[in-house]
């Protein structure tokens, strides 16, 4: 689709391929990378590097930026999902790798905690749908999350900010899997990466195991933050008294395995 390599720094060679009309840098990212909207011939892609090398403000320096890339290709080369963005491959450049993915349009989900009540919000709006059209959007998570264990990923800082749901197509992407992890692993930063409406206690407790049992809690967690209000107040859930057995199970007593949780959820459903 694109060279393997390149000569010109990120930002030069998307200008030589086509138009940048997006630019997601420091003004909206904490990650430092800095990702674009490029419009090439009749297509447009979505371009993600690790940034500036000289900015060390964020968690990881350019060197661990470069290598959650890294992670984040192999991922998307082992998935594919009607879910994940299609992965067109990597462009080694001077200023490290840059990854090019399918642009997909939709707004993101991501609830800025100040605005998380608006209803106005895509976060609100998204919670607000019908509640088929918010179990099928679920499904698709759960789903690809059945397909990301299956090839040895788990999860890490899957959160509403990893969604983009496109309300008139009702088509749902998630995107920045970049600190998934392949297979299991040990909890090494105490507080790990992510929103703590979503994370498993493991997620908290350096040196803890986290593995699919961990992706099972988070998927749950999620299925309370959209279909319900984050909590297991029954009443407050969208989703039948099945399906919030399942949930609830997930959260509580756990399941021995992200696919045990799956197949729960899908008898329930
Ligand atoms: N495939 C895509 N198509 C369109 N927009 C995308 C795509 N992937 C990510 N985005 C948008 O770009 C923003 C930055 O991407 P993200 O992967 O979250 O980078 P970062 O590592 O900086 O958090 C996202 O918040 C989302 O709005
Ligand atoms: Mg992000």
């Amino acid at each position: 689709m694109f060279p393997p390599q390149t000569d010109e720094q990120p930002e030069t060679y998307l200008e030589s391929i086509g138009t940048i009309f997006a630019r997601f840098g420091a003004d909206t990212q904490d990650s430092g990378n800095i990702s674009y909207g490029v419009a090439a011939g009749d297509q447009r892609y979505f371009f993600k590097t690790a940034g500036i090398p000289s900015d060390t403000a964020p968690y990881f320096d350019f060197e661990g930026r470069q290598q959650l890339l890294r992670t984040a290709a192999r991922l998307a080369e082992s998935v594919v999902h009607p879910a994940l963005p299609t992965f067109h491959g990597v462009i080694e450049s001077p200023g490290g790798p840059v990854l090019s993915y399918e642009w997909r349009d939709g707004e993101h989900l991501r609830a800025v905690r100040d605005h998380r009540e608006d209803p106005t919000t895509a976060y609100q709006r998204f919670r607000a749908l019908p509640t088929d059209e918010l179990l099928t959007a679920l499904d698709q998570v759960f789903d690809l999350h059945a397909g990301l264990t299956a090839a040895g990923w788990v999860e890490g800082d899957f959160y509403d900010g990893s969604l983009i749901y496109d309300f008139a197509r009702r088509r749902l992407t998630v995107m920045d899997l970049d600190s998934y992890r392949f297979g299991p692993y040990r909890n090494d930063m105490g507080r790990m990466f992510g929103s703590s409406r979503f994370m498993a206690p493991e997620q908290f407790s350096l040196g803890a195991p986290i593995d699919d049992r961990t992706t099972a809690f988070v998927m749950a967690r999620t299925g309370l933050v959209f279909l319900s209000d984050g909590t297991l107040n029954r009443s407050s859930c969208r989703a039948t008294d099945a399906q919030y057995a399942v949930l609830q199970e997930a959260v509580t007593t756990r399941y021995p395995s992200y696919t045990a949780f799956y197949d729960a959820w899908r008898e329930a459903s």
